[in-house]
């Protein structure tokens, strides 16, 4: 039975879609059909489809009463719009369906798992919410919860770990008819912890352990976990809140961390010998996997944090999209993403140019737009000397730009959106340190009119921005301080 409250959300948002034009939106990146989204949730392949689910506010551009929101795509990039799964309509989450997953079930069902939240005053006379999990079922399109909801609460906690702080449910299916999730929750220390814990069923669950604990060393609070084997490795990503910089690594307040280590399946406990930011620009939080048919690892993450997401103001008729879908792959240890090869397919109109050296600021004919996969391979354009800077400015025109400037002395990669066309003065600009070598470099720069994705050294690190700058902003140019030798070679995505 679809409540009143979703039938309200799904008349408003079908109305209001209709009030933002196509131009006003990215071209291949999921926004939110209306109002306000935040992360990805159910990420998964159900019925020969892709479905990603989102945290919703469909009724104003600021977070507020959590839905979930629904699309679905053949092909990671196309995506189609259905109408919202989930409201806020039910005792155990009259306060918000918060962030979870989703996973096939062998009776042809879509299981999804989620927060539920309640706000309740409390023994010190504070309001504080009170998180357990929950699952629906559906068909895809329709979805109904469990009559038995919460299947989690607080006595399925570990002594000590909050109530208030428990969250964002990440299932999958272990193979053999049986279920896995790990949660998100804070321990008694006031950090974060990941707790793991299986079910015969994916309704029915249990406690197995604490996963891997933070004991305050990556940020408090740890949200959106993620867990995975990928190329014999173990991986846990998780999104901290209240980061602290740590030389170039970790400077979003609410971050992104990419745990790669073993995992003791008697125990139930991760132990991690690397530690990497998943993405190091400005806008991407609470990452979310799932595999594809083949057998990719596949991330998507909210194209936007906490500290910037007040970049567009609220009377904008939407606010939020998803980061472009990523392959992930451990290489020498580390993290490695690369767009969906998926992307290919929508490159037209080649241009490209090898063996440009030069001086000083130069544009190249047909290198210009907003929509488009570009690649860039630089090098000293000198035998004898390192040039000192390099960079490429794009959202481009005589009010605007953002650009990626390089130094190759320090091996330190920029990214700058002080011109970009922003009101407000919230993070500009992120320096990260890159591998490079007599200033070689290479990067591909996936621009989707409100966004740029740039992917270092074949995928070794990602830089994601936002950048809201009028979309007729197109041009792009180069700079070198000292002599570049350059290859470009750029797509438009249609
Ligand atoms: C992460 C998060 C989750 C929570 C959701 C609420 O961005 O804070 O922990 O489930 O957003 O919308």
């Amino acid at each position: 039975m679809t409540s009143q409250t979703l039938r309200e959300a799904r008349r408003y948002e079908e109305a209001s879609e209709k009030m933002i034009r196509k131009e006003e939106r990215p071209e291949f990146h999921l926004s939110t059909r209306t109002g306000w989204m935040n992360d990805p949730n159910g990420f998964s392949f159900y019925n020969g489809k892709y479905h990603l689910f989102y945290q919703y506010n469909p009724y104003e551009s600021k977070w507020g009463p959590m839905h979930w929101g629904h699309a679905v795509s053949q092909d990671l990039l196309h995506w189609e719009y259905l109408p919202a799964a989930m409201a806020p309509d039910e005792a155990y989450d009259r306060d918000g369906c918060f962030s979870g997953s989703a996973v096939a079930l062998p009776d042809g069902r879509h299981l999804l798992m989620y927060t539920g939240v309640v706000r309740q005053r409390q023994d010190d006379g504070e309001y504080r919410d009170i998180q357990t999990q929950c699952v629906a079922v559906g068909d895809g399109m329709d979805y109904e919860k469990y009559e038995a909801n919460p299947v989690l609460d607080k006595t399925d906690l570990p002594e000590g770990s909050s109530v208030h702080d428990f969250r964002d449910p990440k299932i999958w299916s272990n193979g053999d008819g049986t279920y896995s999730c790990v949660v998100a929750n804070r321990a008694a220390d006031g950090t974060g912890q990941i707790l793991l814990f299986t079910s015969p069923d994916g309704f029915d669950w249990k406690f197995k352990s604490v996963l891997d604990a933070n004991r305050g060393r990556f940020g408090l609070m740890w949200e959106c976990p993620d867990f995975f084997l990928l190329d014999g490795k173990w991986v846990l990503l998780t999104s901290p809140q209240d980061m602290l910089p740590e030389g170039f690594e970790y400077h979003n307040g609410n971050g992104t961390l990419c745990l790669i280590g073993d995992y003791d399946g008697e125990t139930g406990t991760f132990a991690e010998h690397h530690n990497q930011a998943i993405d190091y620009g400005i806008d991407f939080y609470a990452s979310q996997t799932t595999l594809t048919p083949d057998g990719r690892r596949v991330m998507i993450g909210w194209m936007q944090n906490w500290d910037t997401c007040s970049l567009r103001s609220p009377e904008e008729k939407w606010l939020g999209q998803m980061s472009i879908p990523r392959e992930l792959s451990i290489r020498d240890g580390r993290l490695f993403q690369q767009p969906v090869r998926e992307l290919e397919s929508m490159r037209a109109n080649k241009v490209a140019y090898h063996d440009i050296t030069f001086s000083d600021v130069i544009t190249l004919d047909g290198i210009q737009g907003r929509t488009i996969d570009m690649e860039l391979s630089i090098r000293s354009g000198s035998p004898d000397s390192v040039y000192q800077k390099f960079a490429v400015r794009f959202a481009q025109n005589d009010q605007y730009q953002t650009a990626l400037s390089f130094r190759p002395h320090e091996s330190v990669l920029k990214v700058d959106r002080k011109f970009s066309g922003s009101r407000r003065a919230i993070i500009h600009q992120r320096r990260s340190l890159v591998n490079s070598k007599n200033g070689e470099l290479k990067l591909r720069m996936i621009l989707d009119r409100f966004s740029v994705e740039v992917f270092i050294n074949d995928g070794e690190q990602v830089m994601t921005a936002i950048m809201y700058t009028d979309p007729l902003a197109d041009g792009i140019s180069f700079f070198a301080d000292g002599k570049v030798t350059m290859d470009v070679v750029k797509y438009d995505l249609i």
